[in-house]
């Protein structure tokens, strides 16, 4: 009886062992897999997603549980913290993004890289808050239909490495620290 209890569990345990090792297969055959991401980074996401408007279904992806598999967004493959947002649409593409830039990136802390380049905010205000991102290294806002100031304390945070604003027009206030910002 005692044997045949152990048998079962060797069974149980191979069992268990042949699902993660079709698992660990499996993602690494695509580097695309459904890696489940934090509830409340998702939801973070899809408070980001209610606030753009997407006319070209582009963010039809961030409906799935995996928000770490969605279009655009990249997570940290140990931690799997979201750390990219890439909304970046190629000028062909069309349908670019609009509407507003919702204040829950800032319940992504871990967010390394933010690329909204190439969108159609259509003269919305660059968000103040994204100063408050600390933590960013990549920030390219360029011909994204932003415009306004370029939130100052962006240029106080050590991390940021890439700045790209290219397309915005500048109040000259703002060229001060940004002439001292080097990368
Ligand atoms: C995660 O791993 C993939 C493939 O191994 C690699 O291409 C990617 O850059 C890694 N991502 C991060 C955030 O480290
Ligand atoms: C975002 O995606 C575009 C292509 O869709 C790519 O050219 C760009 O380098 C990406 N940006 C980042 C920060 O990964
Ligand atoms: C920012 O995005 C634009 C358009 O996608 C790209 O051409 C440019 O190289 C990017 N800037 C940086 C610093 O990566």
């Amino acid at each position: 009886m005692e044997r045949k209890s152990i048998g079962d569990v060797v069974v149980l345990w191979l069992w268990f062992l042949s699902l993660a090792t079709i698992n660990i297969q499996f993602s690494l055959s695509d580097g695309t897999s459904d890696v489940i991401c934090s509830a409340r980074e998702r939801r973070a996401l899809q408070r980001i997603k209610q606030g753009l408007v997407d006319q070209g279904n582009y963010l039809s992806s961030w409906t799935r549980e995996a928000c770490c598999s969605w279009k655009g967004i990249g997570c940290d493959n140990i931690t799997r913290h979201v750390v990219k947002i890439n909304l970046s649409r190629e000028p062909m593409e069309g349908a670019f993004l609009g509407g507003d830039i919702s204040t829950s990136l800032l319940d992504l802390n871990h967010l390394q890289y933010l690329d909204l380049s190439w969108n159609s905010f259509e003269g919305l205000q660059i968000p103040e808050f994204l100063g408050s991102l600390t933590g960013l290294r990549y920030l390219n806002l360029s011909n994204a239909g932003l415009t306004g100031d370029v939130p100052r304390q962006l240029g106080k945070q050590s991390s940021l490495q890439y700045l790209d604003i290219g397309g915005i027009s500048l109040d000259t206030e703002n060229l001060d620290w940004i002439s001292s910002f080097r990368p």
